[in-house]
């Protein structure tokens, strides 16, 4: 019997064992790079892009190389889905030629729409609601320089800034589903969408975890063992980038912000970071920033995501 078809949407379509399966499998890949060959054929995987790009496209076309595949890289501007044609209509002709799709893009409900027609693992390599992928690197960094996975629960996460952006969805989704508390340091009417931190609740009460969402940055960075940020202004959201200039001046991570967490905490950022503005200079070039190794575990960690819904899941 086939095992049942499994896609990575959202952080939560992972079960806190299988996240924890993943990253030693990242972690197991990034001291060695190809012990895993899921796609030898080669096999293809597309990796489609409706948004800007440069870290997911140079590590899921290096993945998917090294894991033995041919990556096959799509322009959205080209290809026009949903609007050239249907999504269902892409999904039903990609699906019955690659191993896997890999969809950068806006709308979440246009990834789920992929996935219920392609017929082969869909992967979200960042929509407008998450960013499942990158925080998969985030937490494998945390766990590196923390002393492994096993450490993950526990361990307080902090994220100041935009708490309604993608990457505040996803650190609650999937920090909770590592076990981790997760707090979101963002300014009034930037809250979270209540139904993901609903959700992010109800899988922390089961991992050990919490979340919680202050009005304060120094709140939420209080003795944290990790802390991040990211832009205030996502992707799509350009038109809106002078409103955005002044709300999240004080949830930027600066030195005196950083002096609230845990002495030694990590500082992550998914990037592209800018400097003076979410971040300063100081802290994202200084010392306790990880950025670099979060951005090559990019790699790591998508390689054995990759792995698990072509081959364990
Ligand atoms: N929140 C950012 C993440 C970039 C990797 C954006 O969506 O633009």
């Amino acid at each position: 019997m086939t095992s049942p078809l499994r896609n990575y949407l959202r952080d939560d379509n992972l079960s806190p064992d299988e996240q924890a399966d993943v990253l030693r499998l990242g972690d197991l890949l990034s001291k060695d790079r190809f012990a895993r060959r899921p796609l030898a054929g080669p096999r293809a995987v597309a990796v489609i892009f409706d948004k800007p790009t440069l870290r997911t496209q140079v590590s899921f076309t290096t993945g998917i190389v090294e894991l033995g595949g041919y990556p096959l890289v799509v322009d959205g501007n080209l290809a026009q889905i949903g609007t050239r044609e249907s999504i269902s209509d892409v999904a039903h002709v990609i699906g019955r030629q690659v191993a896997a799709i890999v969809w950068r893009t806006h709308a979440q409900a246009r990834a789920e729409e992929m996935a219920a027609v392609a017929g082969v693992p869909v992967v979200n390599a960042l929509t407008d609601d998450f960013h499942p992928c990158q925080v998969l690197a985030d937490l494998l960094t945390v766990a590196q320089h923390r002393g492994g996975v096993e450490t993950l629960p526990g361990t307080t996460l902090a994220y100041v800034g935009d708490g309604s952006n993608n990457m505040a969805h996803s650190y609650l989704l999937g920090g909770a589903t590592a076990g981790m508390h997760v707090r979101i340091g963002t300014p009034e009417g930037f809250a979270p969408n209540p139904a993901i931190v609903a959700d992010a609740r109800r899988i922390a009460a089961a991992t050990g975890g919490s979340v919680s969402v202050h009005g304060d940055r120094d709140a939420a960075l209080d003795g944290a063992d990790a802390v991040a940020t990211d832009t205030w202004v996502s992707m799509g959201q350009e038109s809106q980038a002078a409103d955005r200039a002044e709300p999240f001046v004080p949830f930027r991570l600066d030195a005196e912000g950083l002096a609230k967490a845990a002495p030694g905490a990590l500082v992550l950022h998914c990037l592209p970071a800018y400097r003076g503005k979410e971040i300063t200079a100081e802290v994202l070039d200084g010392p306790q920033s990880v950025v670099w190794d979060e951005a090559e575990n990019r790699l790591h960690a998508q390689k054995a995501l990759l792995t698990f819904l072509l081959e364990e899941a």
